[in-house]
């Protein structure tokens, strides 16, 4: 078990902050035992990143390849979770640092968060001194025993892309660094044979995602996996203040995960019901939490409509009808119940043509 950290101070002669990364007093800042104004406009911010987490400064090879990862999981548009995360929260009123970490909170195992996981199971397979014939051998292993569980292996596969475009970039950027001798390419050739591994079994080809392409990069130029997150974060975080920001200016409110009333969201617990009463009439069933969750069949229950009677209307009437019933809920009292007594009145066929009167006079 990991000691508390009261018991390892009153254990041992460290302070209670002890740092090898950095020495601030009066008029003084180190970064790594060098003096900060040195680094300033000498170093760039993938360096400082290098030197920051591992301690030492990078070559022109590896800078090369650190800044080309840094670059290849910056953005991935609105589709990603964690930049529409941070675009939603960021019309909600929240800070704009808050949308940000919004955002990063969302890079999980399967989004973004794969990278620490990929990384361990590569290092635990690049053993140097293993044959080509045993590392495949490995691969395979490795493969079956993720699909017996059927768990993904991290790194690899994409929701969207079958042929990423930034796999065939980084791989060919990687093995100009194994050429000019600035990695020795044995995580990379390890990857390369999962890849081929993970192919073999599904019978199709799953390629390296960003996760993976990026994981290579950090093991080959001496990162931790634990730190791998934390860099991810680092390189998304840019995509993710820039679609914050232009979010915030578009100054929208309240950006929901979806339009109300469209039909990607569909409730589908019990009908609406009632504490004191058995009635399932139109009026019974309003309620302001029901409007929270409502879609085609909420739309049903308010009209009193049977869903026969909803489906003789076209899909652009019924969505049409979902957000006028929404502005009748939350609209005037007299008026609604004016117009809920009118079609309540009707029989089936005639209701859902009124309906769609209600909705074109709306239109
Ligand atoms: C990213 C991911 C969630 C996409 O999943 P998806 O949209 O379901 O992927 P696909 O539709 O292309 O593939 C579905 C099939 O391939 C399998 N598959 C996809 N990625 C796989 C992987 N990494 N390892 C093993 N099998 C995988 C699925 O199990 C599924 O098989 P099934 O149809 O027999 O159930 C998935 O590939 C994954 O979990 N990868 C690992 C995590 C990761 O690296 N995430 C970072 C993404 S950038």
């Amino acid at each position: 078990m990991t000691p508390s950290a009261l018991a390892q101070f009153r254990s041992s002669d460290e302070a209670w902050w002890q740092t090898a990364i950095s020495r601030n007093e009066p008029n003084l800042i180190e970064i790594r035992g060098y003096p900060v104004q040195e680094l300033i406009g000498r170093l760039s911010f993938t360096d400082l990143i290098a030197l920051l987490a591992i301690g030492r400064l990078l070559s022109d090879g590896e800078r090369r390849i650190l800044d080309a990862a840094l670059v290849a999981g910056a953005d991935h548009g609105p589709r990603a979770p964690s930049i529409a995360a941070a675009r939603m929260a960021v019309t909600c009123g929240v800070t704009f640092n808050s949308a940000v970490a919004t955002g990063i909170n969302l890079l999980g195992d399967y989004h973004g968060g794969a990278v620490e996981g990929f990384m361990e199971l590569l290092s635990d397979l690049a053993g140097p001194s293993m044959s080509d014939e045993e590392r495949r051998s490995a691969a395979r292993q490795l493969v079956a025993s993720f699909r017996e569980r059927r768990e993904p292996v991290p790194g690899f596969g994409h929701q969207l892309h079958d042929r990423d475009p930034r796999r065939a970039r980084m791989i060919a950027l990687l093995e100009e660094a194994v050429d000019d001798g600035t990695i020795r390419g044995v995580y990379l050739g390890t990857a390369l044979t999962i890849e081929a591994a993970l192919a073999d079994a599904v019978g199709r080809e799953l390629p390296l995602n960003v996760d993976g392409l990026t994981g290579i990069v950090y093991l080959e130029l001496g990162f931790p996996a634990e730190v791998a997150q934390g860099l991810f974060s680092l390189s998304r975080g840019a995509g993710i203040v820039a679609h914050a920001l232009e979010e915030r200016l578009a100054g929208a409110r309240i950006k929901g995960p979806c339009p109300p009333g469209d039909e990607l969201v569909r409730y589908v617990g019990p009908p609406p019901r009632s504490l004191t009463s058995s009635s399932s009439s139109a009026d019974a069933s309003y309620s302001r939490e029901f409007w929270s969750t409502f879609g085609e069949d909420g739309i049903c229950v308010y009209w009193g409509l049977s869903r026969e009677g909803l489906e003789q209307l076209d899909a652009l009437t019924r969505r049409r009808l979902v957000r006028f019933t929404n502005d009748v809920a939350y609209g005037d009292e007299e008026e609604r119940d004016t117009l809920l007594a009118e079609v309540a009145g009707l029989a089936d066929n005639d209701r859902a043509a009124a309906l769609r009167r209600l909705v074109s006079d709306d239109a």
